[in-house]
């Protein structure tokens, strides 16, 4: 059966990050349902490698279409970086990730063409935002470093916190000393410590957080395959959230980013898929 307009977007990431991407949907796409599944038994997905990160991503993706998305969006760049092009024509249904928008915004955005990208130790050693930035301006300096301890601290809720400080300072130093003027966070987890990240970084660095942009990318990708819901969400939940550990956990987080009431997280055997 072909997915219609009234189809929810599947939505998925290792844990909580994704939600990040969930929120710019939810408030740039008012319309649409969503399915979200945070894998939060797996995670974190950024030291793993590129096989278990393929089978995870095909085996979340085999669950949501189980619940008859009309689209998805990988909403980790881990997963982007590994899984997009292993995955992307192996589904009937449009997948889309993070990280091609967010180097569209930072080489749009940079004046002095210094751009820095921080993301797990998997992204980084892929080196896929430097391919696309180089891409789209070969002029372009990037400067990448994993943070493997942000994800970690996201997960735990230490939001605002002095050791999250202490962390953000120690290794987003070497950005400083190199002048960029633009910051792609290059993991969905890490606009949750924006706060922290721009404290350090200071105003003028410009801080690309690839969750709208994605979100506007989906919108005209729905748009060109008629696929977008212009008629309301009509529905008791229009957002599920599903993962795969402690769904309360995940449900009291998630209700305290999101704009909107999370009722209900339902735990789900993955390893099924
Ligand atoms: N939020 C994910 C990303 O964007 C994954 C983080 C992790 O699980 O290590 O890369």
């Amino acid at each position: 059966m072909k997915p219609d307009r009234d189809a929810p977007i599947g939505v998925f990431d290792s844990g909580v990050g994704g939600l990040t991407v969930a929120r710019e949907i939810m408030r740039n796409l008012p319309s649409e349902k969503i399915v979200y599944f945070g894998d939060t038994a797996r995670v974190p997905y950024g030291g793993k490698s590129r096989e278990n990160i393929i089978r995870y991503s095909r085996q979340i993706i085999h669950f949501l279409m189980e619940q008859q998305v009309k689209a998805i969006v990988i909403a980790c760049n881990t997963a982007s970086a590994f899984a997009l092009e292993a995955v992307r024509d192996e589904f009937d249904v449009p997948i889309l990730g993070v990280i091609e928008p967010g180097a569209r915004v930072a080489a749009a955005e940079t004046k002095n063409r210094r751009v820095g990208v921080i993301g797990t130790v998997g992204t980084v050693d892929s080196g896929i935002h430097a391919s696309y930035l180089k891409k789209l301006d070969p002029d372009i300096t990037v400067i990448s470093k994993a943070c493997p301890l942000f994800v970690p601290l996201v997960e735990e809720g230490w939001l605002h916190d002095p050791v999250t400080a202490e962390v953000t300072a120690r290794y987003l130093q070497e950005f400083k000393d190199k002048d960029v003027d633009t910051l792609i966070l290059g993991c969905t987890h890490y606009p949750l410590i924006r706060s922290v990240i721009r404290e350090f970084m200071g105003e003028e660095v410009r801080l690309v957080n690839p969750a709208y942009e994605t979100a506007l990318e989906l919108r005209s990708l729905l748009e060109n395959k008629k696929l977008l819901n212009t008629g309301g969400k009509n529905e008791e939940f229009p957002y599920r959230f599903y993962v795969s550990d402690l769904a309360e956990k995940f449900r009291a987080f998630a209700g305290s980013i999101l704009p909107y009431d999370v009722e209900m997280t339902k735990k789900i055997d993955i390893e099924k898929y």
